[in-house]
C-alpha cells in the first residue's frame, strides 16, 4: 500500500502543497511507502492558529475527561501495535523487534499520563498571615508546535503530544518528512481516540518551510510553546529563534554517549550492552553509544570480545530478527560515509568484512536479504580513539563505536565528559562506589550502571546537558513543567488588606541569650 500524506489543518486536509516528495522503504528503495505533499510556512501559522481557536474548549475539559481520551488512544495503539510496528520497520528500517518496543514506549506513555490527568498536582500553602490562603495551579502553557525526528517516529512524538494533550495544550505537530506514513498514523489514532479536531493539527512540510512557519507563528502570537528534537545545529536556531519571543523551547537534541568499562566490570555484560546501545537502530538513536572508554588491564581483552560480537552480529533485512537493519534513508547513509574520513592512520578498524555501504560488491559475512536494494552499511568499530580525535567529539548517527583507554577512575570521567554532550552515559562495575563517583561527576541527564546507554524507560526524565539541550526534561512527572506554567493564587478573607512583609505577625516572645549550664 502507499500511503498519501498530507498536512491536516482542523480536521482538513490541506490542499496547498508546495512540493511532493516520496517517502521509501530503506530496506528495499523500490518500495514508495509514501506520496507527501510537503505544506508551505502559511500552513504551518494555520494550523497554529486553529490550535489557538481550539486551545479554550479543551483546557475546559477536566483534566480527568481529557486523561480518559489518553487512556483510549493507549489501548487504540495497543490493539494497532503489529500494523504500528510494521510501517515503522517499513518506513525506516528499524527492526521489528525494536519497532514493537517503539510501539509499546506510546503505550507506557499512555498508561503513565492518563493517571497524571487525576493528578496534576497544585499545593496549598500557608501564608504568613491570618485569615489568608496561598495555591499553585499547574495552566496549560497554550499552543505547542512539537518538531520530531525520523529515527523515533512514533515514540518521541507521543512524549510531547501526549503529555501536552493532557494539560490542556493544542498542537501543531511537524513530523519528519523520512516517516511522515508513521506520522499519518499515529494523528490518526489520536483522532480516532476522541482528541477533537483543531486540537491536534498534522503538518508535513520540510525544515525549510517549518522553520519560516514557526518564525511567522511566533511573531503573530499563535505558538506558545515549542518542542524539538533533532540536531544540536538546529536545536540551537529555534532555540535563539524562540529567546526573541521569551521562550524557552523544550529540546531533546544530539549525543556523544560514553560508555565506560572499568577493570573490575563484567566483561560479556559490557559487551552486550556496547553491542546493542552501539548498534541497536543501526547507532541512529540519540542515545546511541558513541564511545566505549575502557581501563588499561582490561582493554585488548574487551576489545577481542566485542569485535568477535559485532564480526558475529547478524545484519539485514529488518523484519527478520536482526541486530541491525538499513539507514533511514540515502542522505543518512551519505552522511555517515563522510565521517568514515574521520578515521585517522592511528585508528585500528575492527567488526565487518567491509567498510562503508553493504552492497554485492562489498558485501558482509552473514547478511540476510538483499543489500543492493536498501541502504545498508558496515559496522565498525574504531580503535585508538583519544581526546584530540574528530571522532570523539563527532556524533555519527550510524553504526560506529570508538574505543579508547584509560588508566584511573579520574580520566575515565574526563573522556566521558570532554566532548561537550551530555546525554546519556553509562559505566560498567562491580564496585559500588565506582558506580556512585560516577553518577556524581559525570555530566550527562541520564546515568546507566551496567547497563547501556540507551533504552531509556518511559518514565524517568529523559534528556541531557551542554550540547544534548537546553537543560529541558521529557517523560514522567518532569515533563509537566515543559507543558504547563505555575500560577499562584492568594485568597484573603481577612475583611481588610493585609499587606504582606508590612503587616507582621507578632511572634511569641524568646530569650535568645538563654544558655544551657554545662
Ligand atoms: C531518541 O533517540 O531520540 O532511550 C530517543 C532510548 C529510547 C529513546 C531514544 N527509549 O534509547
Amino acid at each position: 500500500m502507499q500511503h498519501k500524506c498530507v498536512s491536516v489543518v482542523a480536521g482538513a486536509p490541506d490542499q496547498r502543497a508546495s512540493s511532493v516528495v516520496r517517502s521509501h522503504n530503506p530496506a528495499d528503495l523500490d518500495d514508495v511507502v509514501a506520496e507527501v505533499s510537503l505544506a508551505g510556512p502559511e500552513t504551518f501559522v494555520d494550523a497554529a492558529r486553529a490550535a489557538r481557536g481550539a486551545q479554550a474548549d479543551w483546557a475546559a475539559i477536566p483534566a480527568p475527561v481529557r486523561g480518559q481520551v489518553i487512556a483510549r488512544l493507549g489501548r487504540l495503539v495497543e490493539a494497532n501495535k503489529e500494523a504500528l510496528a510494521r510501517l515503522i520497520t517499513r518506513e525506516i528500517g528499524k527492526p521489528y523487534a525494536e519497532s514493537l518496543g517503539e510501539v509499546q514506549e506510546i503505550v507506557d506513555t499512555c498508561d503513565f499520563f492518563l493517571g497524571e490527568g487525576r493528578r496534576l498536582y497544585g499545593q496549598t500553602v500557608p501564608s504568613e498571615m491570618p485569615d489568608k490562603q496561598l495555591f499553585t495551579f499547574r495552566v496549560p502553557v497554550g499552543v505547542t508546535a512539537i518538531i520530531t525526528a525520523a529515527n523515533f517516529p512514533a515514540a518521541v512524538p507521543s512524549w510531547y503530544l501526549v503529555p501536552a494533550l493532557l494539560c490542556g495544550n493544542t498542537v501543531v505537530w511537524k513530523p519528519a518528512e523520512l516517516s511522515a506514513a508513521v506520522g499519518q498514523a499515529l494523528a490518526e489514532l489520536i483522532w480516532h481516540a476522541g482528541v477533537p479536531l483543531g486540537v491536534l493539527n498534522l503538518v508535513q512540510a520540510d525544515g525549510k518551510a517549518t522553520f519560516a512557519g514557526l518564525e511567522q507563528a511566533l511573531s503573530a502570537g499563535v505558538v506558545d510553546k515549542v518542542g524539538f528534537t533533532g540536531s544540536t545545529e538546529v536545536g540551537r536556531a529555534i532555540s535563539e529563534l524562540c529567546g526573541r519571543y521569551l521562550q524557552a523551547p523544550c529540546l531533546e537534541l544530539g549525543g556523544k554517549n560514553p560508555l565506560v568499562v572499568m577493570a573490575d566490570a563484567d566483561l560479556d555484560l559490557a559487551v552486550e550492552g556496547a553491542l546493542f546501545s552501539g548498534f541497536g537502530s543501526a547507532g541512529q538513536r540519540c542515545t546511541s553509544l558513541g564511545t566505549v572508554f575502557v581501563q588499561r588491564e582490561v582493554h585488548d581483552e574487551f576489545l577481542r570480545r566485542f569485535t568477535a560480537a559485532v564480526e558475529s552480529a547478524v545484519i539485514g533485512d529488518p523484519s527478520q530478527g536482526v541486530l541491525y537493519g538499513p539507514l533511514i534513508d540515502v542522505r543518512y547513509a551519505e552522511r555517515f560515509e563522510r565521517y568514515l574520513e574521520l578515521v585517522r592512520p592511528h585508528h585500528l578498524v575492527h567488526g565487518s568484512t567491509g567498510i562503508g555501504r553493504i552492497t554485492d560488491a562489498n558485501p558482509r559475512k552473514g547478511f540476510v536479504g538483499q543489500a543492493d536494494r536498501g541502504v545498508y552499511v558496515h559496522p565498525m568499530i574504531v580503535d585508538g580513539i583519544t581526546a584530540q580525535d574528530e571522532l570523539y567529539r563527532t556524533e555519527t548517527f550510524g553504526p560506529l563505536v570508538g574505543v579508547g583507554t584509560f588508566d584511573t577512575f579520574d580520566e575515565a570521567v574526563e573522556l566521558a565528559n570532554g566532548h561537550g554532550y551530555g546525554l546519556s552515559a553509562a559505566i560498567y562495575t562491580t564496585n559500588a562506589s565506582n558506580a556512585f563517583r560516577f553518577r556524581e561527576r559525570c555530566r550527562a541527564g541520564m546515568v546507566s550502571v551496567n547497563n547501556s546507554t540507551s533504552g531509556a524507560e518511559a518514565h524517568l526524565p529523559f534528556g541531557g546537558n551542554g550540547l544534548s539541550g537546553n537543560g529541558s526534561r521529557q517523560s514522567g512527572v518532569w515533563v509537566l513543567d515543559q507543558f504547563t506554567r505555575w500560577q499562584s493564587m492568594n485568597w484573603d478573607y481577612a475583611g481588610k488588606l493585609q499587606k504582606a512583609q508590612m503587616d507582621m505577625v507578632e511572634l511569641p516572645a524568646a530569650e535568645l541569650d538563654f544558655r544551657l549550664e554545662d
